[in-house]
Formats: C-alpha cells, structure tokens, sequence
C-alpha cells in the first residue's frame, strides 16, 4: 500500500518518543508505523488489534547483541511469544528464557535451538519437567531443593542435566511491589544470606546426574537504574568465590536475569542498555580479579524492553460519558487485554488517531468493556474534546505483559496481532472466536 507521508508535519517527535521508531505521520492525523497506517490496519483486521513492529523487535535485539557482544542474550519470553518472535529472536542471535511446557514447546516446535533455552520457573510441574527433559533444553534453573531430586528422577541413570540456581541476592528493585524479586520477603530463589543457595548447591555438586553451569539472579522488574544490578553482580562473585573456596569448583555461567526498564510515556526514564553493559562489565571483570576467579561468561535475560516499545494497541471508542467533571472514554478492549494498570498501577498515553481534531484537550480516562469499575487503561490522558464513539485510540509501548497476561474475561476474547514490516501488514496470530470458546466447553 502506499502512503503520503507528511515530511514538514507540525513535530511532535516528544509526544511520538515512546513509539516505535518507524512511526510517521499521515495526513489527517492518521500514523503510520513499519509504513502500515494504523487506521488501515483497524479497518483489515477488526479492533481491538495489537501491532508488533518487526524492525522494532529486531533493532531491539540487535542493540542487545552489540551493547552485550561478549555475553548471552536470552529473551523472555513471558514479555510476549508467538512462532514469528520466535523466529526474529532467534535470527537476531539470541537465545530464549522460557517458564513453562507451553512456552518451550511452541519455542522449539518452531524451531528454535533447544540447547539456546533456559527453562525457569518457582514451581516446575512434572509436565514442564518432562517437556524440558524430552526437548533437550539448555539449562534449568532449580527455584527450590525439592527440585534437585525430582530432576535428577527424571534425567534417569547415565543421563545428564545442565542445571543452574536461582539467587536471591538481597537487592530491592523494580517498578511495582508485586515485581520486585530481589530480596527474601518473596516467592522466588534461594537466598545468599541464610546459606539457603549454598546448601543447595553443595547437594547438586553431590548428584551426578545434574552438571551446574552457574548461578542465577532476577532482582525485579521494570528498573531504570544501573546501581542496583551492580550491586547484585558484587554479591553474587562473592557467591561463587565461596563456592569456589567451600568445594574447589568454580563456576563458568552468570546469569543476571532481565528486568530492564522502559519508559511508557514520554519523559519517563528508561535503562541505559550501554551504560548498563559497560559497567557490568567492568564490575565483573574487577570483580572476579579481586576474589581471583576467572570471569564467567555472563547471560542477561530482557523481555520488556525488546517487546514492549515495539508494539501498539488499537482500540475503537464505542461510548463516551460525561459524568459530573469526569469524561470516561470507552473502548472495545480493557483490562482482558490489558490487566497492567489495573495490577501495577500503570500509566498509559494513548492518542486518537486516524482523524485530526481542532479540539481543545481535556482530560480524559479511557475505560476498558469490561464489568468492573477497576477496568481502567488510562487516567488523566488528554484527549481531544471531542472526542466520540467511532474514533480510534493507538496505546503506545503495547507489546509486553499485555496479551501474554491477557485474559478470557467475559468471554469477550482475545485480540488479534499483526506485524508491521517495510510497508505491509500480517496476521501472526487471529483473533479469539465465539468458536474457540465453545470448542473448550465440553458442554458436559
Ligand atoms: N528473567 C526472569 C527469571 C524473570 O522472571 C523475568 C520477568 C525476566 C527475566 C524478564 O524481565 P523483564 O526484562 O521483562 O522485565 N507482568 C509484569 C512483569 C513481570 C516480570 C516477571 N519476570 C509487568 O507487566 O510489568
């Protein structure tokens, strides 16, 4: 399809900072993003439909590869998977971070390299178990000590696992409570202090049916600084250096988990990936030197931050109220496909787009269909004040911990998602039917 695109268009490079960075403008206040207009996109595929820039994904794990050159990426795949990310992830070199069956399997069931997985999770079942087993995954990274046993069980005699453990290395970071997994008031890992880590890895160094490759660490979620990762780096070489002096063994992996932040609206900090290499770097290299250890390779694991940029959100605007002070603006999706705001309190800059308005902003909160009050994807966003059903709303830095977290709420289903890349659009995954549910429902 080709397109007009405005070259002296009023700027508002500032409002457009957080989009992918193929968006352009179009003529009446249409926008464009990987040369595909999103009003067209509306149109061809229904609403609400998600948007996944390719270049953008792509760019983003190639700025991974090149800040990262001497370490491992592994992109979680929790942030958002289908058979095309995948595909662009594993193209662009990096390897996979998964937490299920589910996710594994569609990972190598479409080709992905097992060995380039590492599976995680705090409670494995013997379903996700046996798929990893079964599959050839890379590593498994033991969450608690009744793991050791059940996968030393299911490696069977003569067979060997690869298996890592989970740190807890008593570092608070992230952007909400609820993904703040550094320190020991919560589910995850096994900690530094209480010799919880270390008992567990004396008992695996004991088990020749599991191979330890290293230590691993998340410390939390959604994090705009570089200190707090440093700080987790410096205490797990301690670890390993007192692994080193306790058994003899030293270790040759580091994982440092992901949880790289990004800004959702314009003006929001974001990690600076570079400064965050670079000094990882330095402080693993002095680091080791200082407790006379080689230096591990080291492994990262984002998700958020390779995804969420890339995608776009398109909703219709079905009604829209005037109650006392307030204007609720109500769109065709809502917390089903969405639940972020509504579980970490987060902030949103949708705009209308598709048709240009003289309008004076007001502030508006944009409302999901949803049956719940709670059901919230915007507040406080300006819109234009004339703003009607039959408009289309755009939500920017869409692509992370939406559909993946989506839900069957009222059974209005799930949305479609297309990517966008060198000017034309494809179906990845369809839209979730009347059909699909009935399908589920035995009717017994
Ligand atoms: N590695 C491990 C072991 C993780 O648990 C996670 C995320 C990541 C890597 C990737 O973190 P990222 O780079 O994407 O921040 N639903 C929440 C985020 C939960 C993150 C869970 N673990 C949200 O919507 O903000």
């Amino acid at each position: 399809m080709t397109i007009a695109v405005l070259p002296d268009m009023p700027a508002d490079a500032g409002e457009l900072s957080v989009w992918p960075a193929s968006t352009r403008p179009l003529p009446h206040g249409g926008l464009s993003v990987g040369g595909v207009s999103l009003t067209e996109i509306a149109e061809r595929f229904g609403t609400p439909v998600y948007v996944l820039d390719e270049g953008e994904v792509r760019g983003r794990c190639r700025t991974y590869r090149d800040a990262f050159p001497d370490a491992d990426v592994l992109y979680a795949a929790k942030a958002f998977l289908s058979r095309a990310m995948v595909r662009w992830v594993q193209a662009e070199g990096l390897g996979l971070d998964v937490c299920s069956a589910g996710e594994l399997e569609l990972a190598v069931t479409t080709g992905f390299p097992p060995e380039r997985i590492v599976l995680h999770g705090n409670a494995k079942s013997p379903h996700d178990l046996e798929a990893a087993l079964r599959l050839g995954v890379g590593r498994i990274v033991i969450d608690s000590p009744s793991e050791i046993a059940r996968i030393a069980a299911a490696v069977g005699p003569g067979g060997r696992q690869k298996v890592m453990v989970r740190v807890v290395p008593g570092v608070s970071a992230g952007g909400h409570d609820k993904i703040r997994t550094g320190t020991e008031d919560q589910k995850f890992g096994l900690s530094l202090t209480d010799g919880g880590a270390q008992h567990v890895v004396a008992r695996i160094l004991g088990q020749p049916r599991l191979e330890l490759t290293g230590l691993h660490c998340h410390i939390g979620s959604q994090i705009s600084e570089v200190k707090p990762y440093l700080v987790a780096l410096r205490r797990m070489i301690g670890l390993m250096a007192r692994i080193r002096d306790t058994h003899g063994v030293v270790l040759p992996e580091l994982d440092m988990g992901g949880g790289h932040g990004i800004a959702y609206r314009p003006g929001e900090p974001a990690l600076d990936l570079t400064a965050l290499a670079r000094r990882m770097r330095t402080e693993l290299v002095d680091g080791c030197a200082a407790a006379g250890l080689p230096v591990p390779r080291l492994a990262v694991e984002p998700g958020r931050a390779v995804v969420g940029p890339a995608g776009v959100a398109l909703y219709r605007v079905l009604a829209v109220k005037h109650t006392g002070e307030n204007v609720f603006v109500a769109v065709d999706g809502g917390m089903s496909d969405n639940p972020r705001p509504a579980l970490y309190g987060v902030r949103y800059a949708p705009r209308l787009v598709g048709r240009h308005s003289t309008a004076g902003p007001r502030t508006a909160t944009v409302v999901g269909r949803h049956c719940e009050a709670g059901d919230i994807l915007a507040s406080d966003v300006p819109l234009p004040g004339d703003i009607r059903p039959g408009d289309l709303l755009a939500v920017p830095v869409a692509g992370a911990y939406q559909l993946s977290m989506a839900s069957g709420y009222n059974l209005v289903g799930r949305p479609a998602v297309v990517a966008v890349h060198e000017d034309t659009a494809r179906l990845l995954v369809r839209r979730e039917t009347l059909e699909d549910h009935r399908r589920r429902d035995i009717g017994a």
